[in-house]
């Protein structure tokens, strides 16, 4: 990348949160000064005010930041807590019977949870995993349906110390195993199916494939009975969640772990084929989660947050599992598709459970625009009060959208980057204080040290002028380590700058008032529909298939995906006469699907009889991307052995 990134999008509209918004928030002008100031002057004495002020400890720290062994930091170190304590048991004394969740399921069934009943479930659940011989440490994999479930075996593992790690139920038995191995885990907590789109998702016999492929670690499987279909249990090996759970005690001492004993890991994609475990830690972790539900949310007692990422995401860790539970707050759960029984049902559950905040994806905001405002206009939006989104630029039309028909010009928009491996918010505007630009994610939140540099590690200080963004000090909530390798998250985070500057992997610029515009992704990975893809990862399934010899994988702009996949196919024989095999790509698409999960499918697929290389060998794929967005070529394609291949790459021949 060069550092000097042209950009395109310039958009000046200024959005100032309304007074009425301001008086309410948490966070007022004043707040938010001192806050800066005090970050400003004393950085980590800022981040020990904030971890003793949220934060309830068995074992107060004494030391804040160890920066001894960088980048492998340490935050909070002496000092013990239990995350599934401070999420759910603090809160007894005056919240007992306060709702923690809403959860409604696709076909309509609800049920709303208390801060009382979700601790005697967890507590319940924690003691079943105990009893299957599940101690401090041990890996367990959740591969579950958005259900309360989910987040009560998260608590759970939280509780007695285990660390989970959730697999997303749209990921395909391949990943599973994967991830399953990595890991080394000992349990699967999964379900016999989930409600989505109207169909079963066959979890169960997802993770039974899983298994059979060979997953030596694995001891036992816990299985929650959700769709009530029939489906074979191994003996000796499979329990019913409802028979783990019998006779087991509402009550579980939490077990108290040092700040930096990893909470989770959560496998995310990178340039290479092989998803990282990203390992988070307890206490710093949680800190990062609760302030940004407390700051950039504005989660009061009264509010209702619906956060409509999957627990098997970050963003449903942090702010649907954990943050929002933490700061005593009330979390809607849906477990479905937002199109059944049709595109009014993600307003339909703000209007039936007053939700008042919303957070989401552009994506999701993209496809149920392009439907018109009929649909949202049927239902009483009145009780929402905060808007947000996550995952990838979001567009100003879309925001204006979002901003007008939803929002009807009364809530404030928080625009949040971050990153899986950031844990928490990093970047967003903390809402009744900063003024909001459609597609900026703002400005840093206090404690937050983001810049642009340029490929020498200087900051950029030319207005608009893209760079490399990154994080030059640490902070609480990021990721430790990449499980099993510390040298991939050397590699990967602090690759350059000397090591001084966390990397993203995302390029960006600041505006005139130092407001952060998101450019996109430096690295070979894909944002599709808000998730991450790494090139390598569809590359690879798709060379697992008998048939392909190479494959190149790039992406394109899409309406409402923001990025879609175009795929270039060398096959073993003979190239499909004129490149056309319909046939042929629906089975590549689905096999993807297998391989890794739908949203990896390739949208379109070229034969060529070869790639395009450099004469090191290099796949040019600036000229497939060109190719694939339908732009100018403007690589020198002089190298290239065959000009026909050129044809063949355009569709041409
Ligand atoms: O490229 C950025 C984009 O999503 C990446 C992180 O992806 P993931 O770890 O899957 O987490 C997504 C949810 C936190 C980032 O490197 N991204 C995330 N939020 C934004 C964004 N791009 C622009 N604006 C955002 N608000």
């Amino acid at each position: 990348m060069s550092s000097n990134i042209d950009s395109v999008l310039i958009e000046d509209r200024l959005f100032p949160p309304t007074e009425e918004f301001a008086a309410k928030a948490r966070i007022k002008q004043a707040d938010f000064d001192a806050l800066h100031k005090r970050a400003d002057e004393d950085y980590t004495g800022f981040w020990a005010d904030q971890a003793r002020d949220m934060l309830d400890w068995h074992k107060p720290f004494s030391e804040v930041l160890d920066d001894s062994r960088a980048p492998h930091f340490k935050w909070f170190a002496d000092g013990q807590l239990n995350v599934s304590y401070n999420c759910l048991d603090r809160h007894l004394a005056d919240r007992a019977d306060k709702t923690a969740i809403i959860f409604e399921g696709e076909q309509g069934d609800v049920r709303k949870i208390s801060y009382q009943q979700l601790t005697d479930e967890v507590s319940q659940f924690a003691n079943a995993l105990k009893a299957q011989g599940i101690e401090s440490g041990d890996r367990v994999i959740i591969y579950m349906p958005m259900t309360p479930e989910a987040v009560i075996a998260m608590q759970a593992c939280a509780r007695i110390g285990a660390i989970h790690s959730v697999v997303f139920g749209g990921f395909s038995a391949e990943s599973l195993r994967d991830r399953i191995n990595d890991a080394a885990a000992k349990m699967v907590i999964t379900a016999d199916g989930g409600h989505r789109g109207g169909k079963i998702v066959e979890l169960k016999a997802a993770s039974d494939k899983a298994l059979d492929h060979g997953c030596p670690s694995i001891e036992s499987v816990i299985v929650y009975q959700r769709t009530k279909h029939d489906i074979p249990m191994q003996d000796g090996r499979d329990i019913w969640w409802h028979d783990a759970i019998k006779g087991q005690s509402t009550q579980c001492d939490p077990v108290w772990v040092d700040a930096e004993h990893p909470l989770f890991l959560l496998y995310t994609s990178g340039s290479t084929g092989k998803p990282k475990g990203i390992q988070h830690s307890s206490a710093g972790y949680l800190l990062g989660a609760i302030v940004t539900n407390k700051w950039v949310f504005d989660l009061q007692d009264d509010d209702v947050f619906w956060c409509t990422a999957d627990v098997g995401w970050i963003t449903g860790h942090t702010y649907v599992a954990y943050g929002p539970l933490a700061a005593g707050g009330t979390a809607v759960i849906y477990e479905g598709a937002p199109t059944v029984p049709d595109a009014g049902r993600f307003w339909k559950i703000c209007e039936d459970h007053k939700v008042s905040i919303f957070y989401t994806a552009p994506t999701a905001i993209r496809a149920l625009m392009k439907l018109g405002d009929d649909l949202p206009n049927q239902y009483d939006l009145s009780s929402i009060r905060l808007l947000g989104t996550v995952g990838e630029p979001i567009n100003p039309e879309a925001w204006i959208w979002y901003h007008k028909t939803i929002g009807k010009e009364r809530c404030p928009i928080v625009d949040t980057w971050w990153q899986t491996e950031t844990g928490a918010n990093m970047i967003a505007p903390i809402p009744g204080v900063v003024a909001t630009k459609p597609g900026s994610c703002t400005i840093p939140l206090p404690g937050i040290a983001a810049d642009v540099v340029d490929e020498d590690g200087n900051s950029i200080t030319e207005a608009n002028k893209g760079g490399y963004l990154v994080i030059t000090k640490p902070f609480p909530s990021m990721l430790r380590t990449v499980w099993g390798d510390e040298q991939r998250y050397v590699d990967t985070y602090w690759p350059k700058f000397g090591g001084k500057y966390y990397l993203a992997g995302d390029s960006a610029r600041k505006d005139k008032d130092g407001y952060f515009w998101i450019m996109g992704r430096i690295d070979d990975v894909l944002n599709v529909s808000g998730h991450r893809l790494g090139t390598m990862e569809v590359e690879s399934a798709l060379v697992a298939h008998e048939r392909v010899a190479e494959a190149a994988v790039v992406g394109y702009p899409h309406d409402v995906k923001g990025e879609a996949i175009f795929a270039y196919v060398v096959l073993k024989g003979k190239r499909p006469e004129g490149g056309v095999d319909e046939a042929l790509t629906q089975e590549l698409r689905n096999w993807v699907g297998e391989q890794i999960g739908p949203i990896a499918k390739p949208d379109q697929i070229r034969y060529s009889d070869n790639l395009p290389k450099t004469r090191s060998g290099k796949i040019m794929r600036r000229l497939l991307r060109n190719i694939a967005r339908g732009e100018e070529i403007t690589s020198d394609t002089s190298t290239l052995e065959n000009e026909d291949i050129l044809l063949q790459l355009q569709g041409k021949a």
